[in-house]
């Protein structure tokens, strides 16, 4: 982390400001150090551990996601993809301008760090966080852009101050934490009022969630260790693959294919190569596989969640993951 960029944090506990005691700096960012807060009489303290503040261990319901994303830690980019399936996803959904130079954007659940990526794009500072070590992965791309401070940290007790993002993005995030409407609703102290928020979810339909196969399996294979589980997904990918090309030619193939629990990216990447394709469908069928949680919404619910937080200019749409939604804080506020 830059010494600069201490001023977004706080103490998840106390909400008390932070004072950075750094022991190892290596141009201008601090390897190694602590971050300090003295309130109430009490003293904490957090470690920060190669370049990034640490408010978790990563011994929690989201390591099957540090396995992942460390394995697959440039896979979903869109220069190694050579598609922008990111870039397009960002712009299309959160409707958000290329240009955000001076505006401050929290970024909730980076994972590898595709879309901080794309926010870094846009010139303006990014605060980037997540609770699994995946943010090392995200180190890897991301972590010496001037502009990224990045953190491990949990969406249930962030370590930032209220009001204080311009923006805030979650995208792949919700319906993967224990309770998905609380998890959206931590995201809007954090606003500034005015402030833009966009957020998505998988999509809970008949075609999507109750005729889906994953639904079938996964309470039997997220509490496989995530080593074990990948390799036997990566095995039976690589068995089911003539197949697959087989399918791909058929009507209703792609259906088949997903049905089969194979995670086959073909016709939205049509020009990636079969090992592009391949490495695409271990990530994401292991990522479908392997999440402690896994709670669909309809829109009906998802618009409902913005209601209820006093959110204006909701839109709710289908797409990104399943629905997104777009919405501004009010500018009078009421924190009760
Ligand atoms: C499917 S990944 C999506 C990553 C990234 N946003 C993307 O779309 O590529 C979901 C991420 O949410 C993170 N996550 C889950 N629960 C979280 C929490 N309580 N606080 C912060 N991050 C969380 C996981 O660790 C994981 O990296």
């Amino acid at each position: 982390m830059r010494p600069e960029h201490v001023k977004y944090l706080r103490c998840p506990s106390t909400g008390a400001a932070l004072r950075l005691d750094a022991e190892e700096t290596v141009n201008g960012r601090v390897r190694t150090g602590r971050l300090i807060s003295k309130a109430d009489g009490s003293i904490n303290e957090y470690p920060v551990i190669e370049y990034i503040p640490r408010f978790v261990t990563s011994e929690n319901y989201a390591t099957n996601f540090g396995f992942e994303w460390n394995l697959h830690a440039r896979t979903q980019y869109d220069e190694v993809s050579g598609h922008k399936m990111t870039e397009d996803r960002f712009f299309a959904f959160t409707g958000w301008p290329s240009n955000l130079e001076g505006q401050v954007v929290l970024e909730a659940g980076s994972g590898s760090g595709r879309f901080t990526e794309q926010l870094l794009g846009t010139g303006a500072t990014v605060i980037s966080f997540d609770f699994s070590n995946a943010v090392d992965a995200n180190y890897q791309s991301n972590g010496t852009h001037p502009n990224l401070l990045l953190v491990q940290g949990d969406m249930y007790h962030m370590p930032f101050a209220r009001d204080e993002f311009d923006r805030v993005l979650c995208y792949g995030v919700l319906q993967h934490t224990p309770d998905p409407e609380k998890s959206f609703q931590a995201l809007v102290p954090v606003l500034k009022p005015g402030g833009h928020l966009a957020t998505d979810i998988y999509l809970k339909s008949i075609k999507f969630w109750l005729l889906n196969t994953r639904y079938l399996v996964r309470p039997f294979t997220r509490n496989i260790p995530s080593e074990r589980l990948y390799w036997q997904c990566k095995r039976y990918i690589d068995f089911m693959w003539p197949l697959v090309r087989l399918l791909r030619k058929l009507p209703l193939g792609q259906a088949i294919i997903w049905r089969l629990l194979i995670a086959d990216y073909s016709t939205k990447m049509p020009n990636a190569n079969d090992q592009t394709l391949k490495e695409w469908a271990y990530l994401d069928t292991f990522d479908m596989l392997s999440p402690r949680y896994d709670e669909p919404q309809t829109p009906r619910t998802f618009r409902t969640w913005h209601e209820k937080a006093n959110l204006t200019d909701i839109n709710i749409a289908l797409g990104s993951n399943g629905v997104a939604g777009t919405a501004r804080k009010p500018i009078t506020v009421d924190h009760t």
